[in-house]
């Protein structure tokens, strides 16, 4: 039986357990496989994983904050997006070995509308989440079916110093002042707006910066748009929240695992419910 599970701390809330359930559910898998959740502390991170990767009733993890590059570090295999991005967000048990997978980017793409208007793109934020951002949107997301074609990748970071050093590791320029009516894609990988921040004094736009030939996605997520998504919303632009990132990463994920192609209407609706 073979079983997965979000490994994370916390990771009591985590949306991954209903979602990928709900994907085995669907697949006719449930009977088979079950995905559940485990909270591990960072010191306990790389033994705990040795163990589950060793004793063979596990055949992967999703992994998520703040594991994800430790999961990296300890891999036996890691995949170019994995070993570019500085971190994975899945693993796979193979026979004792441990493949690192990022499926963070490919999500991404998956997640944008097939048609944008245009090939430059804003990154706000240059932490882990701007990472694997950056990297899909430069290079193409692994597991990604979609070709898409590569963007012109601007960063824009709070501390710019380490906006420079995210632009240069991955591909991208940094930019201090954008003008966002520049950019067919803006992308916020900042916590801003997860506290209930008012986006538009922390973040270099403002709530009329928006147009309806853009996307604009908020790797945010709750119930409601976030403040940034509702005013790209008002001005007619297309968006897409951190929800419908996690859908897609987690399929990807499940794919690497089972090899089938789940249900993403049903992760859908289990995850907004
Ligand atoms: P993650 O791995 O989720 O991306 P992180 O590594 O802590 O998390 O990065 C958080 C990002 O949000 C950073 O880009 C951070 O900017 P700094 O590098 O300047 O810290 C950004 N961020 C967090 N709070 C912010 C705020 N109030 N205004 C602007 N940017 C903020």
């Amino acid at each position: 039986m073979p079983n997965l599970a979000v490994i994370g701390h916390p990771v009591a809330h985590s949306r991954s357990p209903a979602m990928q359930t709900a994907a085995l559910t669907e697949l006719g898998l449930a009977g088979e496989w079950t995905y559940g959740a485990l909270d591990v502390a960072p010191a306990d991170f790389e033994a705990e994983v040795a163990e589950l990767a060793a004793e063979g009733e596990y055949a992967g993890l999703n992994v998520t904050v703040p594991h994800k590059e430790a999961a990296l570090a300890m891999a036996d295999e890691a995949s170019a997006a994995a070993s570019a991005i500085g971190a994975a967000n899945t693993l796979s048990f193979r026979d004792g070995r441990i493949e690192a997978a990022n499926t963070d980017a490919g999500g991404l793409l998956r997640s944008l509308p097939a048609r944008i208007s245009g090939r430059r793109a804003l990154v706000l934020g240059a932490g882990g989440a701007a990472r694997g951002a950056i990297w899909a949107l430069a290079h193409g997301g692994e597991g990604a079916d979609e070709q898409i074609p590569p963007f012109e990748v601007d960063v824009w970071n709070r501390t710019p110093e380490r906006g420079e050093t995210v632009a240069a590791a991955l591909g991208a320029s940094v930019v201090a002042d954008p003008v966002a009516a520049d950019y067919a894609l803006i992308v916020n990988t900042t916590a801003v707006g997860l506290r209930g921040e008012d986006p538009f004094e922390h973040l270099p736009l403002g709530a009329d910066s928006f147009g309806p030939d853009q996307v604009v996605v908020d790797m945010v997520y709750g119930e409601e748009p976030s403040p940034l998504l509702a005013a790209a919303l008002a001005a007619g632009a297309t968006t897409v929240d951190g929800l419908e990132m996690l859908v897609q990463q987690g399929a990807l994920s499940l794919r690497i695992w089972t090899g089938e192609e789940p249900d993403i209407e049903a992760m859908r609706t289990a995850v907004r419910h």
